[in-house]
C-alpha cells in the first residue's frame, strides 16, 4: 500500500510544486515508484515534470475517466497525472454529500502499484485541498522562511484537524519544511525559531531539520522541464533538497 503525501499551504509561491517536484525526482532515482498528480489548474508541476497533453485529473475527478487512464510516464520524476485548467471549477460538479472523498476513491485502484504519491495543491483552502487531505497518509507544509504569515498557517491547522475530525481520522502533518532560507538575514532566523516554538506544537509536527536555501538552479530546472538533480546536482538548494528527501524518507 502506497504513502500518499499532499503537499500543502494556502499562501502562494511558497515552494509546494516545487517541492513536490523534488520528492518525485529524488525518490524516483532511489529506485522508488512513485505517482505525482497535480492538483493545481496553474499546472505548474505538469510543466515542470513535461506532462503531455492527454486524460487530467480533471476527469478522474468526475468519473469520466479511471486514475489508471490517465497514468502517464515520465523521463524523471516517476509516473504521473496532469493537471487541467478546468479544476477551477472543480467546485461546481463536485458538489453533494461526499463529495471530499472522490480522489481517494478514484485513486483506492492504482494505491496498490506505487510506493509514494504525490499530491501538488494550488494556493487555496478549497476542495481541492480537501479533496487532497482527504485521500492522504501525510501532509508536507512548505513555508517560506522570508514571508509566511502566522494566521495563513494557523487556518491551516484548522482545516487539518476538520479534515481528521471529519473525512480522515488518520492524517498526520509529517513536517513543516522552510523553503527560501538565507542564514545571513535575522528575519529567516527569527521566523524559523517562531515556527519551531509555536507553530509546530500547534499543528502537532515538527520542521524538518533541512532548510531549503535559495538557488538558481532550482528555478531553471523547472523552467527546464528537468529534474533538479540531474540539471544542477551541485547546486546548494539542490543539495538541501537532496537531505530533504533523505530526511524524510529516514523517519517514516
Ligand atoms: N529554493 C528555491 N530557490 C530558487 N527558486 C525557488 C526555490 N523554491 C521555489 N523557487 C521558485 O519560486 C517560484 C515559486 O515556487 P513554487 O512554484 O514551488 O511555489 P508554489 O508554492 O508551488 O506556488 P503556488 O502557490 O503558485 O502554487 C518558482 O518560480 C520556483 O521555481
Ligand atoms: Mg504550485
Amino acid at each position: 500500500m502506497s504513502t500518499v503525501i499532499t503537499i500543502t499551504n494556502q499562501k502562494g509561491g511558497t515552494g509546494k510544486t516545487t517541492t513536490a517536484a523534488a520528492l518525485l525526482a529524488g525518490l524516483s532515482a532511489k529506485g522508488h515508484s512513485v505517482l505525482g498528480i497535480d492538483f493545481d489548474p496553474q499546472m505548474n508541476l505538469t510543466y515542470a515534470v513535461e506532462g503531455k497533453e492527454g486524460y487530467s485529473i480533471y476527469g478522474i475527478l468526475i468519473k469520466e475517466n479511471q486514475a489508471s487512464d490517465a497514468i502517464q510516464h515520465t523521463k524523471e520524476h516517476g509516473d504521473f497525472i496532469i493537471g487541467s485548467q478546468y479544476l477551477s471549477s472543480i467546485g461546481t460538479v463536485l458538489t453533494g454529500p461526499g463529495s471530499e472523498f472522490r480522489l481517494r476513491e478514484q485513486l483506492a485502484p492504482v494505491r496498490d502499484k506505487y510506493e509514494y504519491i504525490i499530491i501538488d495543491t494550488p494556493p487555496a483552502l478549497g476542495i481541492l485541498t480537501v479533496n487532497a487531505l482527504t485521500a492522504s497518509d501525510k501532509v508536507v507544509i512548505p513555508v517560506q522562511a522570508s514571508m509566511y504569515d502566522i494566521q495563513g498557517i494557523v487556518q491551516l491547522g484548522d482545516t487539518i484537524a476538520q479534515v481528521k475530525q471529519y473525512t480522515n481520522r488518520d492524517i498526520v502533518v509529517d513536517g513543516i519544511l522552510v523553503t527560501r532560507y538565507n542564514a545571513r538575514l535575522v528575519l529567516s532566523r527569527y521566523l524559523t525559531k517562531n515556527l519551531r516554538d509555536t507553530i509546530a506544537p500547534k499543528l502537532k509536527t515538527k520542521i524538518y531539520h533541512t532548510t531549503i536555501r535559495d538557488a538558481v538552479g532550482i528555478r531553471e530546472a523547472a523552467m527546464e522541464q528537468r529534474s533538479m538533480f540531474a540539471y544542477a546536482p551541485d547546486s546548494p538548494g539542490v543539495e538541501d533538497y537532496r537531505h530533504f528527501v533523505d530526511e524524510f524518507l529516514s523517519d517514516k
